[in-house]
C-alpha cells in the first residue's frame, strides 16, 4: 500500500494517540465517518442522519464525527485509510472498490443493468447485495448497507444526443474499469479524476465531460461548467456504507446493534432523499438557464445500449460470469 507523506503522518498520529481504537473508559466512542461529497447532498444528509440517530440512540456513548467533502481523504486514499484505522466508517461509491480487490462491486456500473430504482434495490438489498457486503470481510471491511444515489447522466459542453456525439470527448470517470470500458465503447476517452478535482477539471478543460447523478451536478455546480446534460440513466450510482471490521467487531454488542439500526434507518432516509433530489436538481438546473437538459429518444438510447453491450461479456473475467447473470436476472435489466 502506498501512502502519501501527509496521510502516513496522520495514520501514525492515530496509532500513537489511540484515536482508532475503542476507549475502555466512560469517554464516548468516537467514530470518524468520512465521505467525498458536500453536506447538502443526499449522501451528506444521510451521513448527518446516521450521526443524529446513532448519538441519540446510544445516549451519548458514541460520538460520530462526520468529515464531508474529502476533508480528510480523497477517493483513492479513503478506503485504505479506513482499513488502517485512521477513520472508522466511510460511505463510498462502489465504483471505487476495485483497487481494494472487490472488483465485483463494479457490476452496478454495467450500462443499463438496473433499469429503475426498484430493480437496483432488489439487487442491493436482496441476497446478491448481502453476499457482496459479506465478501468485503476478507479485506478487513465490514459492509453495512448499500445506498442508492440515483441514476447517472452524461454531461459535456456539446449536446450528447447520438452515439457519435461522444467521439473523442475526454470524460471524467471514477476508478471503475467497467466505466472505463463503457466510455471507450462510446468512443470517448476516459480519465480518472478524484471527485474533489472534477469541477476544476471541467472548468480548465482537463476533461470535457463527465457522468454523475443530478444531485452532484447541482450541489457541486458542475452545471456551471457543462452546457449540456443528457438524461441517459445508463447506470445507478451506488454507495456502500462500510466500517473497519476490527473496530466494528470490537464494539460492545449493544452499541453495535444500535448502530446497525441507525444505519438501516439512515439508509431509508438517504434513498428517499436521493429520489427526491434527482427530480429537484433537474428543476433547479433548468431554472438556472446555465445548462440544457436533454432526454434522449428510445432510438438514441438503443444506440448507446448496442455500443456498450459487448461489456457484459468483456467484463466476465473481472466481475464473474455468474455474478453478472445473477444481477441481470434479479434486476430484469441488461442490454440486448
Ligand atoms: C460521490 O457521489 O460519492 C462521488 C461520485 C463520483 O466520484 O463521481
Amino acid at each position: 500500500m502506498k501512502l502519501s507523506t501527509q496521510m502516513y503522518s496522520y495514520v501514525l498520529t492515530c496509532a500513537l494517540t489511540g484515536l482508532a481504537t475503542v476507549p475502555a473508559t466512560a469517554e464516548p466512542i468516537v467514530i470518524k465517518l468520512s465521505h467525498v461529497v458536500a453536506v447538502n447532498t443526499p449522501k451528506g444528509q444521510g451521513a448527518e442522519r446516521f450521526k443524529k440517530l446513532a448519538e441519540e440512540r446510544t445516549q451519548g456513548r458514541v460520538k460520530i464525527e462526520v468529515y464531508p467533502n474529502s476533508q480528510l481523504f480523497k477517493d483513492k486514499e479513503d478506503i485504505e485509510a479506513m482499513q488502517l484505522g485512521s477513520v472508522q466508517m466511510l460511505i463510498e461509491t462502489t465504483s471505487k472498490f476495485g483497487p481494494v480487490g472487490a472488483k465485483e462491486f463494479e457490476v452496478f456500473d454495467l450500462p443499463f443493468i438496473t433499469p429503475d430504482r426498484d430493480s437496483f434495490l432488489r439487487v442491493a438489498d436482496g441476497p446478491i447485495g448481502k453476499k457482496m457486503l459479506q465478501s468485503l470481510e476478507k479485506y478487513g471491511i465490514k459492509g453495512l448497507a448499500f445506498w442508492d444515489a440515483g441514476f447517472r447522466v452524461m454531461s459535456a459542453n456539446r449536446p450528447l444526443h447520438r452515439l457519435a456525439d461522444y467521439k473523442g470527448l475526454k470524460m471524467r470517470i471514477n476508478s471503475s474499469r467497467v466505466i472505463d470500458a463503457q466510455m471507450r465503447a462510446l468512443g470517448a476517452i476516459p480519465q480518472t479524476l478524484a471527485f474533489s478535482e472534477v469541477y476544476q477539471g471541467l472548468q480548465t478543460g482537463v476533461v470535457d465531460g463527465q457522468e454523475n447523478v443530478m444531485s452532484n451536478l447541482w450541489v457541486n455546480k458542475f452545471f456551471e461548467v457543462q452546457k449540456h446534460i443528457s438524461i441517459t440513466h445508463h447506470s445507478h450510482l451506488a454507495y456502500a456504507v462500510i466500517a473497519n471490521k476490527k473496530f466494528w467487531d470490537g464494539l460492545p454488542d449493544d452499541i453495535r446493534t444500535l448502530l446497525e439500526g441507525a444505519v438501516r434507518d439512515s439508509t431509508t432516509y438517504a434513498n428517499q432523499l436521493g429520489a427526491e433530489e434527482e427530480i429537484d436538481s433537474i428543476e433547479k438546473i433548468k431554472a438556472s438557464g446555465r445548462s440544457t437538459i436533454y432526454v434522449p429518444s428510445k432510438a438514441e438510447i438503443d444506440e448507446l445500449k448496442k455500443a456498450t453491450s459487448p461489456l457484459y461479456q468483456m467484463m466476465e473475467g473481472r466481475l464473474g460470469r455468474d455474478n453478472i447473470a445473477a444481477v441481470v436476472k434479479a434486476a430484469g435489466g441488461g442490454v440486448p
